[in-house]
Parts: C-alpha cells; sequence; structure tokens
C-alpha cells in the first residue's frame, strides 16, 4: 500500500501535521497506528487484556466499514474451556500433518509447542468470518475487506491500551477439528490473535 504525501490528494489542513516534524499531539494520538509492530505469542507476557478491555477491542471490531451491515466478522475472546479445546484440536491437527494416526504418537516436544499455541500467550482471540454468496451488491472480496478492517481494528486498539500481539494462522486454522473449536457452519477460521505484554 502506497501512502500520499501531502499535496498527494489530501487535503492540506489533514496533512498539515502528518508533514510537520514535531507535532507532538498528533504523534501521540497516532502512535498505535504509526508505530505498531507484532509481537509473536512466545514473547508475550501478562497482562493481556482483562474482560472490560477485550469488550472494548470487541468493539472497536464491530465499528469498522462493512457494507451493507452484513456483520461479516466475528471476533471471539478463549476462555480456559476453549484453549483446552484448542489444544487437542491444534494436536490433532499436528498428528494429521505428520501422517500419524492419533496425537498419542507425537513426540513430547511437539505435544508441548502445540499446546503452547493454546495457552502460551495471555489473550487469544479467534478471527472468524461469515461471507455471504447471496448477496450481489456486496460481493465477497469487499466483505473480506471488512473482516480485515476488524483486525486492524482490534491491533490498533489493543495497541493503544499498552498491549502488543500478532495475528497468525498458518494452515492449522483450517483443519477441520481446529476451526469447529469456535466456527459454526459456514464460517472461516481467519486468524488468530495473539495479545498481551512485551516483556
Ligand atoms: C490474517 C493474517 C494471518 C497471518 N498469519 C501469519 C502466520 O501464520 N505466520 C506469520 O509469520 N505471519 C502471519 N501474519 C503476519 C503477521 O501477523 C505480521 O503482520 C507480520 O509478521 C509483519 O509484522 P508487523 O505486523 O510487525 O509488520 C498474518 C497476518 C494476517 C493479517
Amino acid at each position: 500500500m502506497s501512502i500520499a504525501g501531502p499535496g498527494e490528494g489530501a487535503p492540506a489542513h489533514r496533512t498539515a501535521c502528518v508533514a510537520a516534524p514535531g507535532c507532538d499531539a498528533t504523534s501521540a494520538l497516532l502512535a498505535p497506528w504509526l508505530t505498531r509492530r507484532s509481537t509473536g505469542p512466545r514473547k508475550l507476557v501478562a497482562p493481556g487484556p482483562g474482560p472490560g478491555e477485550c469488550a472494548l477491542l470487541l468493539q472497536a471490531a464491530a465499528n469498522v466499514s462493512d457494507h451493507g451491515r452484513l456483520r461479516p466478522c466475528r471476533i471471539v475472546p478463549a476462555d480456559t474451556d476453549q484453549r483446552e479445546r484448542y489444544a487437542q484440536a491444534f494436536l490433532a491437527y499436528a498428528a494429521a500433518a505428520r501422517g500419524l494416526a492419533c496425537a498419542a504418537l507425537l513426540d513430547a516436544q511437539v505435544r508441548d509447542e502445540e499446546c503452547a499455541k493454546a495457552f502460551g500467550a495471555p489473550c487469544l482471540l479467534s478471527v472468524v468470518a461469515r461471507i455471504a454468496t447471496d448477496v450481489p451488491q456486496v460481493p465477497p472480496h469487499e466483505q473480506w475487506m471488512s473482516v480485515g478492517a476488524s483486525l486492524g481494528a482490534v491491533l490498533g486498539a489493543a495497541t493503544a491500551l499498552g498491549y502488543a500481539g500478532k495475528a497468525l494462522s498458518g494452515p492449522r486454522v483450517a483443519h477441520p477439528a481446529v476451526r469447529a473449536v469456535a466456527c459454526g457452519a459456514g464460517e472461516v477460521l481467519a486468524c488468530f490473535v495473539y495479545l498481551g505484554s512485551r516483556p
């Protein structure tokens, strides 16, 4: 994505602060979006967003541009029970990916790594998409853009609250056992968002 500089499309009064070095108030206001960097789940430590802050993140995710108000994105915070179900599903995925008949045949290190993906970060969110195919005026790509906007809103809002995190998908999100943890029929597990604090 290219970013328009001053005079390249944005009104002058909107670009003045961005263009002016040392505009501290604007820089501070925009810092979560100007400086956000991903931090992977293995590097995240407590605290993560609590229930009240998670509710704000979900509100930010819901309050994005959404043609037709189809609400193509659901964000699901994982409680302990759901993390346990993810751990079992990740083990099933890992076994299938290695051609093993069951998770009990995985070696201990792989088992530990898979469980860490479910329990490692202080906060785990599932980004679930439901893309309607019967609404011609809102084609799938527009709905996916809205899903992406929700992801960006969650990451931006989490950064604004002082947290760090990362969106991760990988082939495991397509495994039926993994998808079934948070998705219903016709839904796609778009990615996970891991949130917490930098050490
Ligand atoms: C939907 C989605 C899924 C992603 N899945 C992965 C992934 O599985 N593995 C990975 O290394 N990065 C993945 N990324 C990219 C990272 O979240 C991150 O954006 C990237 O490493 C760049 O780092 P930055 O955000 O600090 O610029 C994904 C991004 C998105 C939007």
